[in-house]
């Protein structure tokens, strides 16, 4: 993948008004919301029996900061997201087993979640340059699974 100056500058100044400890658990409960059968890999997490349950979950919002902090590595290193990923790719397909059409689903609410966060700054020109680096990273989380 090729990146562009306004690319970089834009994913970095998307990447720093993002606050994870907001966002993240906000993005993982809107995926066990919106999409409730991604709920059987988190079996271990309690109470996802409503909506309300899964956005007072404690699990989930710690899960939601542990899986957005593991996006600044790929923000940090655009040009070798494929290898920075390599073993959580693995991780996800060998010992998870987390059908990898769940990192679009996640992949969809998290740019949902910075869209309702940053309202009229999210324009369309800084979402295609967001929604071209998730689908790398998607694809990074996918390159592993056999
Ligand atoms: C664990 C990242 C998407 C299910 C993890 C861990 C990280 C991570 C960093 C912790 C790994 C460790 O303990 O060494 C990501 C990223 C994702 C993503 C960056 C996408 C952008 C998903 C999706 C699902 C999922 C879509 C399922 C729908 C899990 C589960 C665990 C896990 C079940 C283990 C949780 C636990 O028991 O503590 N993920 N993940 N992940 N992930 Fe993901």
């Amino acid at each position: 993948v090729e990146w562009s100056d306004s690319e970089r500058k834009t994913i970095a100044s998307v990447w720093g008004k993002i606050k994870v400890d907001k966002i993240g658990p906000q993005t993982l409960a809107r995926v066990l919301i919106v999409y409730p059968w991604t709920q059987r890999y988190f079996g271990s997490f309690g109470n996802l029996s409503s909506a309300s349950a899964v956005l007072a979950n404690l699990k989930v919002a710690n899960h939601g900061k542990t899986v957005l902090n593991a996006l600044d590595k790929a923000v940090k290193n655009l040009d070798g997201i494929k290898a920075t990923y390599s073993e959580l790719s693995q991780l996800h397909c060998n010992t998870l087993n987390v059908d990898p059409d769940n990192f679009r689903l996640l992949a969809d609410c998290l740019t949902i979640v910075v869209a309702t966060s940053f309202r009229s700054e999210f324009n369309p020109a800084v979402q295609a340059t967001w929604q071209k680096f998730l689908s790398v990273v998607v694809a990074a989380l996918s390159s592993r699974y056999h």
